[in-house]
C-alpha cells in the first residue's frame, strides 16, 4: 500500500438511483415508498425553464411533508453555467436542509466548480446551524469533466460519488449513439476470415474507456463510481447487460430513469448469494492459512492470498449494509 491513506466516503447505499423530475410531485410518494436506495429529485433537464421555480417550491415542500423512510434524497441542481443554480441551493438548503443528503452537480467540468458549490453550501449551513453536512454526487458527463476527473474527485471533503452522464457526454463529445446509454453496432470488430471466408462482428463498449476512467478516479479518492441512465426502459435485458457491464468495472450503483429499473440495479448491484458465501469461505481460509503461517493456499483448485481477503471482505461488508438497510 501507499503510504497516502484513502479516506472513503460515508457508506451509503447507492445500488439504485431514482431521477424524478421536481416538476412532477405527484410522482415522489410513490417513489418515497419503493425499493430505490437513492433518490434524485431533478431541477435540471427534466424541468423545463418555465417550470424552474415551481419545481424548486415542490421540492422544499416535499422534503419537509413526506416521509423518505431511509432513503437518501439528493437534488440535482442547474449547471453552474445557468443563472437558476444558486436559488436552487439558496432556497433549497435554506429552507429544507436538514431532509437533504446530497446535492448532485450536473456537467461539472473543473475542482473550481466544486470549490464554488462548496463555499456556498457551508455558508448557508452555517447560518442556519445545520450540524449535518450535505454531500456532493457528480456527474461527469462532458469531456472537461472527464479531463479533469481526478482534480474534481479530490475537490471537496463533501464528495461522495462521481456518475458516469452518457447522455450528455456522447454530446459533449459528439460520438455516435443509438440510444442513451447503449452501444453503436458501428463500434465493432471484424475478425478475420476463417477458412470459409465468413467474419464475424464483434460488438465493443463505446463507454468502456470512459466509465473506466471515471471508476479509477472515484476510487483513488474514495468516492462511489455510479454508471448514469440507460434510456430505453421497455429493454430490461438491455438494462441488465449495462448494469452488469458497469458493476465488473467496479461501479457500485446505476440509475433508474424509470421505476422499473429499480429492481433491476438493485438486483444487478448485490452480491449473489453464491458470492457471499464464498466470500466467507475465503475469509475463512485465510484465517485458518495465517493460523498455520501460510500466506497463501488453494481453495477450490484456485490460489488465494491476503489480495483475495481485500476483495471478500468488500463483498461482505456490502451484503452485511444491504441486510442492516
Ligand atoms: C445524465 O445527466 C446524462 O446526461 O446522461
Ligand atoms: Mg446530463
Amino acid at each position: 500500500m501507499s503510504f497516502h491513506t484513502i479516506e472513503q466516503a460515508p457508506a451509503r447505499l447507492n445500488r439504485s438511483e431514482l431521477a424524478v423530475p421536481g416538476s412532477q410531485p405527484q410522482l415522489f410518494e410513490k417513489a418515497a415508498k419503493s425499493n430505490v436506495d437513492v433518490i434524485f429529485l431533478d431541477l435540471e433537464d427534466a424541468v423545463a425553464p418555465d417550470d424552474k421555480a415551481d419545481a424548486r417550491k415542490n421540492i422544499i415542500k416535499a422534503l419537509n411533508d413526506i416521509d423518505w423512510g431511509n432513503k437518501s434524497i439528493s437534488i440535482r441542481i442547474n449547471g453552474l453555467d445557468t443563472h437558476y443554480m444558486y436559488r436552487d441551493v439558496v432556497d433549497i438548503v435554506e429552507q429544507a436542509g436538514e431532509r437533504l443528503d446530497l446535492i448532485m452537480i450536473p456537467k461539472v467540468g473543473t475542482a473550481a466548480d466544486v470549490y464554488a458549490v462548496d463555499m456556498l453550501v457551508t455558508q448557508i449551513e452555517d447560518a442556519r446551524g445545520y450540524t449535518k453536512r450535505i454531500g456532493f454526487e457528480h456527474i461527469i458527463e462532458t469531456a472537461l469533466g472527464m479531463q479533469n476527473v481526478s482534480e474534481i474527485a479530490a475537490a471537496s471533503k463533501r464528495n461522495e460519488s462521481l456518475h458516469f452522464g452518457v447522455a450528455d457526454y456522447a454530446a459533449s463529445t459528439r460520438a455516435r449513439t443509438t440510444i442513451i446509454g447503449g452501444v453503436n453496432p458501428d463500434y465493432a470488430v471484424l475478425t478475420d476470415p476463417d477458412g470459409d471466408g465468413r467474419r464475424d462482428i464483434h460488438w465493443g463498449d463505446m463507454w468502456h474507456y470512459a466509465l473506466a476512467r471515471m471508476v479509477v478516479a472515484a476510487r483513488a479518492n474514495g468516492l462511489r463510481p455510479i454508471d448514469g441512465p440507460f434510456g430505453d426502459f421497455s429493454d430490461t435485458d438491455g438494462y441488465r447487460a449495462a448494469a452488469k457491464r458497469a458493476a465488473v468495472l467496479g461501479c457500485e450503483g446505476k440509475w433508474a430513469i424509470h421505476p422499473s429499473q429499480v429492481d433491476l440495479a438493485n438486483e444487478v448491484m448485490s452480491p449473489s448469494e453464491t458470492e457471499v458465501e464464498r466470500a466467507q469461505r475465503i475469509l475463512k481460509a485465510m484465517q485458518e492459512a495465517a493460523a498455520a503461517g501460510k500466506g497463501a493456499v488453494s481453495l477450490d483448485g484456485r490460489l488465494i492470498d491476503y489480495a483475495s481477503i481485500r476483495q471478500a471482505e468488500v463483498l461482505v461488508q456490502k451484503a452485511e449494509q444491504i441486510a442492516a438497510n
